[in-house]
């Protein structure tokens, strides 16, 4: 029994699990064979996946830190993944220990990792849930103990949405968690697209079709529809590299193969 409370038992090894892929391709060992498989194939493919993998971790890290020294105080990141250092709380509580993160994915595997690596800071919550139901999202029991509607509140969505079809409706379900978010509240949104990648793109897919969940790749334009009521940041939806980096200014060789794009939106 997991201190979340779920038996390893629980724990599906007989197809690929996207959240352990990631782990894997983020070179983490909280995966297990019939997922390093799946992910070998794909790296076949797209040996660049891990450098986009780390190029989207570096920019959760950049935006969280962005929004927590302009005055953000709670976070809800949906997709959470298996825990990666630093994690949302950590990059936050480097800024201010006072910000309140509700962490929430629907991967068992994620549920075991948590109790050990998210919670324990008092300001910190986990669950399983689905984003694809928000109102069962919205008013979990962990929610209400962590978030004052009342305040702004960021809305963390990083490299999840991929997994939501066009026929599950992303946009409807955005509109969803915008709407009980007062004005000023932040969307971090990343999104894998197949804008760079043409030539490979649905070989990937069809691996992921053996997986728990399937991959949708979108457009820069399709991205963009999804920050509908929010007002985008600059330097607005980029290559994640390019969104505020640190040091210098990326080279193009850089941005070579890295499939992601990323924005910060405010409600409007
Ligand atoms: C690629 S990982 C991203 C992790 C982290 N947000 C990051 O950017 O580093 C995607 C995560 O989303 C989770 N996920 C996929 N579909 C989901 C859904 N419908 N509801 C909640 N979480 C979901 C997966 O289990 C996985 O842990």
């Amino acid at each position: 029994m997991t201190d979340q409370g779920f038996t390893v038992e629980e724990i599906d090894t007989s197809r690929p699990h996207p959240a352990r892929m990631y782990d894997y391709f983020l070179g983490g060992r909280d995966n297990y064979e019939v997922d390093r498989e799946a992910a070998d194939r794909v790296l076949d493919i797209a040996p660049e996946v891990p450098a986009s993998a780390r190029a989207n971790r570096d920019f959760l890290s950049r935006a969280v830190r962005f929004l927590v020294e302009g005055g953000i105080r709670q976070i809800i990141d949906i997709g959470t993944g298996i825990p990666t250092s630093p994690n949302t709380h950590e990059i936050a509580h480097a800024v201010s220990p006072d910000v309140r993160v509700a962490y929430i994915d629907n991967d068992p595997i994620v549920a075991t990792h948590a109790g050990a690596r998210l919670l324990g800071t008092g300001n910190t919550g986990f669950f399983l849930g689905d984003m694809r139901d928000p109102r069962s999202i919205l008013e979990h029991p962990t929610i209400g103990e962590l978030i004052d509607f009342k305040e702004p509140v960021a809305l963390m969505l990083v490299s999840v949405l991929h997994f939501v079809t066009e026929e599950e409706d992303p946009a409807g379900m955005i509109a969803a968690y915008r709407d009980s978010l007062p004005a000023g509240s932040p969307l971090v949104l990343s999104h894998a697209t197949g804008d760079f990648h043409v030539d490979h793109v649905d070989e990937v897919l069809e691996i992921y079709k053996k997986a728990t969940a399937s991959l949708t790749p979108r457009s820069h334009a399709e991205v963009l529809r999804l920050f509908d009521g929010f007002e985008l940041v600059d330097p607005g939806l980029v290559q994640v590299p390019l969104w505020r980096p640190d040091g210098p200014e990326p080279e193009p060789e850089e941005l070579r193969g890295i499939s992601v794009y990323g924005g910060v939106g405010r409600k409007n």
